[in-house]
């Protein structure tokens, strides 16, 4: 049994897909600290630097003082449920102006339990094909069937949905609104236009927009005044906010049901009350005020050939890849190579992603580079 085990492991070696943990030390900011060097961190989702910040850190202990400990030791419908938690849901829903929020352990823990719940057996998702990984596992787990559509291709997903529709009871239209691993953004605008026209639940997950884009940090529904179409509106924590965890704001009805089939929700030990309440403490007193760096970051991005803060750039072959991410390595820059199974075969990447520290000057020389290695830039 270990001998094929050993095998598995040698041959993703081999093909250069082999994935390992590796730990950094980290500072505020656009920078990261490997061996005493000292590069442009261009692999986290710590958008707005609010992760390894000391000063917001400080800050938000001095206000939080000894008022919230460091584990709930309970799953929420057991005694897991702080007042600290009903906070945060109440200030979710009352910025996405909806009947209510829940909050799951992590954005994959929110997918895996939504996707899981929402289509039961005689239901039907219909899924962006290159919708994250957590997502998928979702509908894996669902009794419902699944259909995934061409990469934002809205003839494609109609044409299922003319086929299919009809032959189940609930369906899902689920997409990312800015995509995780392509920084592209979905036709939101038609995707509402289909969930109307063909009867469905919308489900949309702004993981990497929630505290990017719309000019309260609320995502790329914010920005296009849709929200209110949209049915289930997923962001996590753990990204732009700097903490950890993911909610899922809709109305009273889809939340309740989740509460009650949501098994990741159901059955884990919910988040520490301290981070619950810095997530609220950053959304509150903090990401008011970061418009203008937001809006500076989406623009570098939109500089450098992206729709949004995330750029990628497809080199195409792993090894190829991973010798461009070590070329940009000497060069100062950390960008780990992104590799099957995370994206399809033949498009292994470097996924650039920006932080609103981040300036042009600080991104020349790898421009450069990347114009030396044929690449086209902007990308
Ligand atoms: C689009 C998307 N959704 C969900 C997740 C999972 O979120 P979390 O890291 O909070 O589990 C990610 C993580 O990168 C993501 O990119």
């Amino acid at each position: 049994m270990f001998v094929s085990y050993r095998k598995i492991l040698s041959d993703l070696d081999e093909a250069s897909h082999l994935r390992s943990i590796k730990s950094f030390e980290r500072k505020a900011g656009k920078y990261i600290y490997i061996d005493n060097k000292k590069l442009i961190n261009l692999s986290s989702n710590n958008y707005l630097g609010f992760a390894d910040n000391e000063e917001i850190t400080e800050e938000f202990l001095n206000f939080a003082g000894k008022k919230y400990s460091f584990g709930s030791a309970s799953a929420r419908l057991l005694t897991g449920t702080l007042p600290v938690y009903n906070g945060l849901e109440k200030l979710i829903g009352g910025l996405f102006k909806k009947e209510a929020a829940l909050i799951f352990n992590s954005g994959y823990h929110a997918n895996v339990g939504i996707n899981s719940t929402l289509a039961g057996a005689g239901d039907v998702i219909f899924s962006d094909k290159l919708n994250h990984a957590s997502i998928i596992d979702g509908m894996l787990l669902a009794k419902g069937k699944f259909f995934r559509y061409k990469h934002n291709d809205m003839h494609n997903l109609e044409k299922l949905l003319i086929r299919e529709r009809n032959n189940f009871n609930n369906a899902v239209i689920v997409s990312e609104s800015v995509f995780s691993m392509d920084g592209d953004i979905a036709d939101l605008k038609k995707l509402v236009e289909l969930k109307k026209k063909y009867n469905c639940i919308l489900v949309l997950d702004e993981a990497h927009a929630f505290g990017v884009f719309g000019k309260n940090g609320l995502g790329v529904c914010e920005d296009l005044g849709i929200t209110s179409d949209v049915d289930l509106i997923v962001g996590t924590f753990g990204k732009a906010i700097g903490s950890m965890g993911a909610f899922a704001a809709g109305s009273r009805i889809l939340i309740e049901y989740l509460v009650n089939k949501a098994r990741p929700f159901i059955f884990s030990t919910s988040l520490p009350p301290i981070n619950i309440a810095f997530s609220k403490w950053i959304i509150e007193n903090k990401l008011p005020y970061t418009y203008d760096a937001r809006m500076r970051m989406i623009n570098l991005g939109k500089n450098l050939g992206s729709e949004s803060h995330i750029i990628p750039v497809i080199v195409g072959e792993n090894s190829e890849t991973v010798q461009l991410s070590e070329i940009l390595y000497q060069n100062g820059y950390f960008t780990l190579p992104i590799r099957p199974p995370t994206v399809p075969d033949g498009t292994s990447r470097l996924r650039l992603s920006l932080t609103a520290d981040m300036q042009m000057q600080d991104l020349e020389t790898l421009v450069k580079l990347l114009k030396d290695f044929n690449i086209k830039v902007p990308c």
